[in-house]
């Protein structure tokens, strides 16, 4: 069961936490996330709700993401962002709730983006590295579906990150 309203997985078998201080290194204005860090004592910003299965070929992994909104300086909230382990397993993203967008990118640079609005999903194809970025004013809340043996890789995002980068300025969403 999914509450739509928490957007939340009733009983997950894994639940996955990652406040501000997780994403020391990937905003561009690394002192207004020390600032959070230290005034809102470290606050949650993305949580993931995951139901076991095995991490195998034939498996579908599924669960929901929660992403807070906010803003870091003009930067809006993002997570990490990730490859698959095997790089070439796609997924999808279905919005329940919240707005945004889901910043896409190849390892050889290339970039995409795609809206997430409640009821759109977003299909990201295999070997496309992915980051969910809150452009709104309450948590995005997405489905997410993946091959169950398709693992995650976080090794170069922090360091190269994605080619864009989401900024509310003036009341706008801007890519930059
Ligand atoms: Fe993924």
């Amino acid at each position: 069961m999914i509450d739509l309203l928490k957007g939340e997985m009733e009983n997950p078998d894994r639940h996955h936490v990652t406040r501000a201080s997780g994403l020391r290194g990937y905003y561009a204005n690394e002192p207004e996330l020390e600032r959070l860090i230290q005034t809102r004592h470290d606050p949650v910003h993305y949580e993931v709700f995951e139901h076991k299965v095995p991490a195998e070929a034939g498996h579908v992994m599924f669960g929901i993401s929660k992403l807070q909104p906010g803003l870091i300086g003009q930067e809006c909230f993002f997570t990490k962002g990730h490859y698959h382990t095997i790089l070439a397993t796609g997924e999808t993203y279905l919005c329940l709730a919240g707005q945004g967008l889901m910043l896409m990118r190849t390892p050889e640079g290339d970039f995409a983006c795609e809206e997430f609005v409640p009821g759109r999903l977003v299909y990201v194809p295999p070997c496309w590295g992915h980051r969910s970025v809150n452009t709104g004013s309450a948590p995005l809340v997405t489905l997410f579906q993946y091959q169950g043996d398709a693992g995650h890789n976080y090794g170069n995002i922090v360091d190269e990150g994605f080619p864009r980068r989401v900024y509310l300025r003036g009341g706008k969403i801007v890519l930059d």
